[in-house]
């Protein structure tokens, strides 16, 4: 956790370090000016001082709770995450559907079907992979403008009968900044125009090159409508996977992702959301954004009850009390104090910026009537 000594924080208040340590003893904290204390202490101390708190530099409230690394020993495999992108019509939400319809597991299962961001197939080898059904690069970009880094892997949509478009372009720019490979999905085969050579050709100006043609990129042909190359495509993905050797420790607390969020009628505030790492469980204590609750259910997107949620596993959870954002981090907590004290903090940073913005927007207009 984030320390500062009292010396210090005396000099940031410009207060007497004296009067610092006489507060500190009256809540129960002996320490002297050299010694540290740690930031929850320290902010006592400032509002105590009448001070705003402006413990700002959000690692102060983070790193308690998130910063624990895993040791190597502790990390075991864990499912690809990929997002869907192409230019508009090229078939994504078809090759999304497609891939869930062809779930292996998701026969037997039963269950209505529901849409909660994000679900998990398995492929015909037994393994798993999870894709965010959200597709298309706003919520890509909106989940990374957070800071939520959630996609291993890109598969990047192609209509074989229209080629490279320039939202197929856009999307290669916003994979290449996120350092996430693509693989791509050369869908629409069934058309009769189709010409997945062309698409190759295309993609070579974009300095994609696929593995026929020398490069590194794999490249799969597929018919969304057909259902053809659909176990192809989840081969490559699980091949990239592997070379990617992605992993987590799922015997720690949760961390996670907000995929999206929304206040249903019946059941309160639902938020969809990715282990990352660690197992969530019901009881669990949640912060996710500035909202926090404790969980009372973990439901997959069949609307089944889970004990427990691991690494890359997409559910929905109730008990949050608001409805967080796209993209903001969920921890589970030890305490109902502390998830209260991180949302506050939280809360109180959104007030604080939007004051900002408010008084940036003055300033404009303010120069504009000048
Ligand atoms: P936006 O969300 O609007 O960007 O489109 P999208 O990329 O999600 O495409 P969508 O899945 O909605 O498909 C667009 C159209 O292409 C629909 O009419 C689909 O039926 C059709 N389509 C998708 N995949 C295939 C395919 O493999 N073959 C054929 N023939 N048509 C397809
Ligand atoms: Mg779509």
């Amino acid at each position: 956790p984030e320390t500062i000594t009292v010396a210090e924080l005396a000099n940031r208040m410009a207060a007497r370090q004296g009067d610092v340590i006489k507060k500190l003893m009256t809540l129960g904290v002996m320490a002297t000016g050299p010694q540290s204390i740690d930031a929850d202490t320290a902010e006592l101390v400032v509002q105590e001082f009448g001070h705003r708190i402006k413990r700002v530099s959000e690692s102060d409230v983070e790193l308690g709770i998130e910063g624990v690394e895993d040791r190597p020993e502790d990390l075991t495999v864990r499912a690809p995450v990929v997002t869907v992108m192409g230019h508009v019509d090229h078939g994504k939400t078809s090759l999304l559907d497609a891939l869930r319809a062809a779930d292996v597991a998701g026969g037997e299962a039963g269950g209505i079907t529901q849409h909660i961001g994000a679900y998990q197939i398995t492929a015909p080898s037994g393994k798993k992979i999870t894709f965010i059904d959200t597709p298309g690069h706003e919520a890509f970009t909106s989940m990374r403008a957070r800071g939520a880094s959630v996609t291993d892997v890109v598969v990047l949509v192609v209509a074989a009968d229209d080629g490279v478009m320039p939202q197929t372009i856009e999307a290669i720019k916003h994979a290449k900044a996120a350092d996430a490979p693509i693989i791509v999905a050369i869908n629409k085969m069934d058309k009769p125009g189709a010409n997945p050579d062309r698409v190759r050709q295309e993609l070579l100006s974009h300095e994609i090159v696929v593995e026929a043609m020398g490069g590194d990129t794999q490249d799969v042909e597929v018919s969304a409508q057909k259902r053809t190359g659909l176990d192809k495509l989840e081969e490559a993905i699980l091949l990239q996977a592997e070379i990617l050797d992605l992993k987590a420790n799922p015997n720690r607390v949760a961390e996670g992702s907000v995929i999206e969020s929304r206040l249903d009628r019946g059941r309160g505030p639902v938020a969809s959301v990715l282990v990352q790492k660690g197992t969530l469980r019901r009881g669990d204590i949640v912060v996710a954004g500035a909202e926090w609750g404790r969980v009372r259910a973990v439901l997959d997107d069949r609307g089944r009850q889970l004990k427990e949620a691991g690494p890359s596993v997409p559910v929905e959870v109730l008990g949050i009390t608001g409805v967080p954002a796209a993209g903001e981090p969920f921890v589970v907590v030890e305490t109902d104090t502390r998830a209260r004290e991180i949302s506050e903090f939280r809360q109180r940073k959104i007030k604080e910026k939007q004051a900002a913005l408010q008084v940036a927007a003055r300033g404009t207009l303010d120069q504009m009537l000048a």
